[in-house]
């Protein structure tokens, strides 16, 4: 797959209950896993065979090789 896949992506949550939603990769676009973060919480993943995008509901910061961005902004 032509896709980079190995770019991480971090997100550290700035209250409790913050999901990161992972949707399917190709026809089908569906959450397949809800991660919930608690405040402070650290994830870093990556985009896979199975993940093309990432859906964050909550107060968090997110790190990507594009920037950072907050999602309250
Ligand atoms: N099993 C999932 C996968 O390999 C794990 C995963 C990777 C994931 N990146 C994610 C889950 C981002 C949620 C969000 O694709």
């Amino acid at each position: 797959m032509e896709t980079n896949q190995n770019d991480y992506f971090i997100v550290k949550a700035k209250e409790n209950g913050v999901q990161v939603i992972g949707l399917t990769r190709g026809q089908d676009t569906r959450f397949h896993h809800t991660e919930k973060l608690d405040k402070g919480e650290v994830m870093i993943a990556q985009f896979t065979d199975h993940t093309s995008a990432v859906k964050i509901r909550g107060k968090a910061v997110v790190l990507t090789k594009y920037g950072t961005i907050d999602t309250q902004e």
